[in-house]
């Protein structure tokens, strides 16, 4: 099922603005929807933020007028698009909902990604990061039970992701030099290396965008204080990941791959959506696309006079991203990797450290007085006799992290002194 952009006509893009009428699509239904429709709809967000961003950078780093004027307009497309995505999200999902579906996306699309990624190096980054953002799940799922929702945390997944706690979000701080990769070069990179790159780096900022700005929305001063310590562990991930993509590469290269980018995720999008009306939308944002991807590529031909096809020698698509679960593999990889965490560039157990190196110190620093995320399921332990969880496969796989109530705690505290 082989689908090349490059070969197919889009919309024109004189025909692509859209009305308000049009632009305001009706929301899905958030008790039917299904859960990966919501994850799709908050993935595409992110594409669409990340490629106005980029072309605003882009716009504010030239002087062709040319340019300039094609940027704007296809920049303002994309605009349109990210209200038209964004929209589908109904406004009776409250933003601890809505929280809990952004990390459902980090953790089923960074696990299908590192589980899609040729280069040994790059998978490391991405498991790393994944259990990471699969312990923010559990976190949230806790203060969403302790906020009086109608709904638990895994009403919103489905079950689909279980929830359990990952590397604890108390250990994921990190001096901001350790939270720097090795980048790939254009040359060495399999297409999919860059592709996959691209995703995590507009996931992970869309996500650290929406803790900055909703974190201060609950009046409960834990809640207010859970949001803002993992809206920290976002911006870390987006320095590592943004530090795996080439820095080499020209403005119009990197225009060019980020409409690539949206062809290969609108394409996707579309062949995996189960609700009709949401998959029209993928669809006619392909068609769309299409059109950017041969507006960047004439542009990069013209200002860069190189040929897109060195970066791009084959633009056909084939495998789509997928969303499904991946229970049984965040499971052996918490056994396995749960103590990992970062020195420079590489992966190592916390153990592994110098005492002192400039992790102690900057957990030190930022723990003082205690971690939101670890009085979130005090809290709940308090309230409830137990954490909160959706183990649908049975006992974690982590001895220390077993136990639920409040006796499970204080083992674990001990066990890592
Ligand atoms: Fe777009
Ligand atoms: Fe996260
Ligand atoms: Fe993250
Ligand atoms: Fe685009």
């Amino acid at each position: 099922m082989a689908f090349d952009p490059m070969e197919e006509r889009g919309v024109p893009l004189e025909r692509q603005l859209r009305n308000w009428s049009e632009l305001n699509v009706t929301p899905y239904d958030t008790q039917a929807v299904h859960p990966y429709t919501r994850t799709r709809a908050i993935l595409m967000n992110g594409i669409e933020v990340e490629s106005i961003m980029n072309s605003h950078q882009t716009a504010r780093h030239v002087t062709d007028v040319g340019l300039k004027q094609k940027l704007a307009l296809v920049r303002r497309i994309e605009q349109q698009q990210q209200k038209a995505v964004n929209w589908l999200i109904p406004g009776e999902e409250s933003n601890i909902a809505v929280t809990i579906g952004y990390e459902q996306v980090a953790v089923d699309l960074t696990a299908w990604v590192a589980r899609n990624e040729p280069d040994p190096y790059l998978k490391q980054v991405y498991d790393f990061g994944l259990l990471e953002d699969f312990d923010h799940l559990y976190r949230y799922a806790n203060l969403m039970d302790l906020m009086g929702e109608s709904r638990k945390a895994a009403e919103i997944t489905g079950e689909l992701t279980e929830i359990i706690p990952g590397r604890p979000t108390i250990f994921e701080h990190r001096h901001p030099h350790d939270d720097l990769r090795r980048p790939m070069t254009k040359v060495g990179a399999d297409r999919q290396s860059v592709l996959n790159g691209l995703t995590l780096v507009a996931a992970e900022q869309q996500t650290m965008n929406y803790y900055m700005n909703v974190g201060n929305r609950p009046t409960d001063p834990l809640a207010r204080a859970l949001y803002l310590e993992i809206a920290q562990i976002e911006e870390q991930h987006v320095s590592h990941y943004e530090s795996i993509l080439d820095p080499t590469l020209s403005w119009m290269a990197n225009w060019v791959l980020r409409e690539f980018h949206e062809c290969w995720l609108y394409w996707s999008c579309m062949v995996e959506e189960v609700d009709p009306k949401v998959r029209q939308l993928w669809e006619l944002h392909l068609n769309m696309e299409i059109e950017h991807l041969k507006t960047a590529w004439e542009m990069m031909k013209v200002i860069d006079r190189r040929d897109p096809r060195e970066l791009l020698p084959d633009t056909r698509l084939v495998t789509p991203m997928v969303f499904e679960p991946n229970k049984a593999y965040l499971r052996q990889l918490v056994a396995k990797e749960v103590d990992l965490t970062a020195y420079d560039s590489e992966f190592v157990p916390i153990t592994a450290l110098p005492e002192e190196h400039r992790y102690f110190a900057y957990q030190a620093q930022v723990n003082a007085g205690g971690s939101p995320t670890e009085m979130v399921i005090d809290r709940h332990r308090e309230a409830f006799g137990e954490d909160y969880r959706s183990e649908t496969e049975g006992p974690h796989p982590v001895g220390a992290l077993r136990e639920r109530d409040r006796q499970g705690v204080l083992d674990y505290a001990q066990a890592t002194q």
